[in-house]
């Protein structure tokens, strides 16, 4: 039977390393709150003034996970790119990336689910696998958050969580008998919640695009979000679709070796292990050095992770899973091979 399986994982963030001390100096926020609120301590941001997009982090993140797995870009074939952040409006990030990697043919996706980007992307490669469509994919999550947030104070409550970087993955078709890769995926989308989470400006909805006469600092121009409502919708959710997942799998929440939480906040993590009697140690968490990286969160964490050999072994069992911007949720289920 045909499995996907994870062949080499890679991350990057900018150089410019932004402290919630330095937060304090453009706007009216304390290390305190942000740390207290969110467990967030510090945030990579693109340096002033450099002209960098998401498919330059997810280059950089794209060359070590193709250099982990021993793979030329040439050797791909289908790229899927999350980002809510992409360089331009359109042609798409995968196309931008697909051509820094060298490529001029390469199929390559943009998807646009925020914080549950890669794993609607992970969970998508594994069927292009699974048909026979793809053999080797790249699976990429990318944001350039810093260059579109209200840094004043009225932008705070969003602006001290997010922050900018990439994660990627090589995911390989094999023929195998055994029960690892991709062993389920659950992925849900409720839009009844959009504007609980949104960027509003520029709108194809409105008869003018970019309405005239507004001033650049319009607040629908950045983000918004209703804090906390997906704070208590995460709460609920992620627990729900871990069943779900489980259950589809066969599986007990004992045979998950580390849960990869999407990094939204460190509170949210830490209620959804108490619920589900999770062990802290089990929980994988980097939010506090890299803030919310949104599509990125998930496949930095899981490098992350490998590189300190907490996973990585044959059977070791993982549950990657998040609630974002959508609404959308989901959960994956990954077995190594
Ligand atoms: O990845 C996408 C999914 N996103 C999430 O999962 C985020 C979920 N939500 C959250 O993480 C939390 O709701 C936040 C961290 C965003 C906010 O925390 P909160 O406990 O919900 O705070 P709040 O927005 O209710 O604000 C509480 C107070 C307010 O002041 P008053 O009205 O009580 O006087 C805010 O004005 O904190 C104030 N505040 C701040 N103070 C200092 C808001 N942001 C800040 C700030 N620094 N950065």
């Amino acid at each position: 039977m045909k499995r996907s399986v994870i062949r080499g994982t890679g991350r990057a963030v900018p150089s410019r390393l932004v402290t919630n001390e330095d937060l304090t100096k453009i706007m009216d926020t304390s290390d305190e709150w942000i740390r207290q609120r969110t467990g967030i301590e510090q945030r990579y941001w693109i340096p002033e003034g450099e002209e960098l997009g998401a498919s330059d982090l997810g280059l950089e993140a794209s060359k070590k996970a193709l250099d982990l797995a021993g793979w030329q870009a040439e050797d791909l074939d289908f790229i899927i790119f999350a980002t809510l952040s992409p360089d331009i409006m359109f042609p798409g990030s995968g196309c931008l990336l697909a051509d820094k990697l060298g490529l001029n043919s390469t199929p390559a996706l943009d998807i646009r689910q925020q914080c549950t980007g890669f794993l609607y992307g992970l969970a998508t490669a594994d069927a292009y696998i699974k048909s026979g469509l793809a053999s080797k994919v790249l699976v990429v999550g990318a944001e350039v958050h810093s260059t579109g947030l209200d840094k004043s104070t009225r932008g705070r409550d969003v602006t001290v969580i997010f922050g900018d970087g990439a994660g990627a993955v090589c995911v390989e078709g094999i023929e195998t008998d055994e029960n690892v890769g991709v062993i389920a995926s659950c992925l849900h989308a409720d839009g009844s919640g959009a504007d609980s989470l949104m960027v509003e400006l520029p709108a194809s909805r409105l008869p003018d695009r970019m309405p005239k006469d507004l001033p650049a600092d319009d607040p629908r121009y950045f983000p918004s979000m209703d804090g906390k409502k997906v704070f208590k919708k995460a709460v609920r959710k992620l627990p729900e679709v871990t069943k779900e997942v489980l259950e589809k799998a066969d599986l007990a929440i004992d045979d998950v070796d580390m849960f990869f939480p999407h990094q939204a906040n460190l509170r949210i993590n830490q209620a959804y292990g108490q619920f589900m009697k999770i062990d802290e140690s089990k929980i994988f968490n980097n939010i506090q050095r890299y803030g919310n990286t949104t599509a990125a969160s998930i496949p930095m964490a899981f490098d992350e992770a490998i590189e300190q050999k907490l996973v990585g072994k044959k059977n070791d069992t993982v549950l990657f899973l998040g609630l974002g911007a959508g609404l959308t949720w989901g959960g994956v289920l990954y077995r190594f091979a």
